[in-house]
């Protein structure tokens, strides 16, 4: 783990392999564990993945929006990788934080990879639904966000269930949800709530975007997915059978050769002055 210190925190960054940089964003409320399927690509990746702030052993301050997330996101990018430009890949809260840094430092991303998440602010109803989680979290720790959340994460289906990783990718998931502070929990929910709708904003098409989604995700559903894909010209939509929520997770040889493939087609990358 690299240490990047910001003004009021310190990120620890989980920082593997050589080459081109792949910065990768967890999703909530995980660390940079849940890539831990994506360390086969570090033979032709620079794999970066923070703990973003108040997650995994960055610890410290709690996060107060998706902006100031993208911030810290483009800081540690800068300090590990000068002069580079990433391909920003970023699972659910980390979507959203992934398309933060192409809308505000559009100079330090290469490329974009949007996983299980998507464009739209939170509906009336689903920003309630948080703020009762949040109330509950607060009264009864982490434990009622392993029990709210964990039966929506991964597929459903029973060969999905019987998949040789999938114990141990549950085991993971849960011990992150678990580990998380409070005070990040809560924060991080009225940051989910409060963030901005994005549906327009990728409309210019500047930036080469994959969005991937797994065939049984319930939160972000690949019809939602096909509607992001279709207001981002020239991007595509993969969709991955027998996975849910945590693609990258469920069956990483799937996800790898996507995100392979996908970096393969990108033109020659350069430099930034
Ligand atoms: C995540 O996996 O990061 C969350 O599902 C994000 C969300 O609740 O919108």
């Amino acid at each position: 783990m690299r240490d990047v210190p910001l003004a009021d925190t310190t990120l620890r960054v989980h920082d593997v392999g050589g080459g081109e940089p792949l910065l990768l964003l967890h999703g909530f409320p995980l660390d940079h564990r849940m890539w831990s399927g994506q360390e086969a690509l570090a033979g032709r990746h620079r794999l970066l993945a923070p703990d973003q702030r108040g997650f995994g052993r960055s610890g410290g301050s709690a996060p107060s929006s998706v902006e100031q997330l993208a911030d810290d996101a483009a800081a540690a990018l800068t300090a590990l990788a000068p002069g580079a430009r990433a391909v920003v890949c970023g699972l659910s809260l980390g979507g959203y934080v992934a398309q933060h840094v192409a809308i505000r430092h559009p100079d330090l991303v290469a490329a974009l990879v949007l996983v299980d998440t998507k464009l739209e602010a939170d509906t009336p109803d689903a920003r309630a639904a948080r703020h009762d989680l949040a109330a509950r979290v607060q009264r009864a720790g982490t434990r009622v966000l392993a029990e709210a959340m964990l039966p929506r994460l991964f597929a459903a289906s029973a060969v999905a269930r019987g998949t040789p990783q999938r114990g141990a990718a549950e085991a993971l998931v849960r011990a992150m949800i678990l580990g998380t502070p409070v005070a990040t929990v809560t924060a991080a929910l009225a940051a989910l709530a409060t963030r901005p709708d994005m549906t327009g904003a990728f409309a210019a098409g500047t930036v080469p975007t994959l969005l991937v989604c797994g065939a049984e995700d319930v939160i972000t559903p690949p019809e939602r997915m096909a509607a992001d894909a279709a207001v981002i010209p020239g991007a595509r939509l993969a969709v991955v059978p027998r996975c849910g929520h945590m693609t990258p997770l469920e069956d990483p040889a799937a996800f790898n050769t996507l995100l392979a493939e996908f970096v393969d087609g990108l033109p020659r990358r350069e430099r930034r002055a």
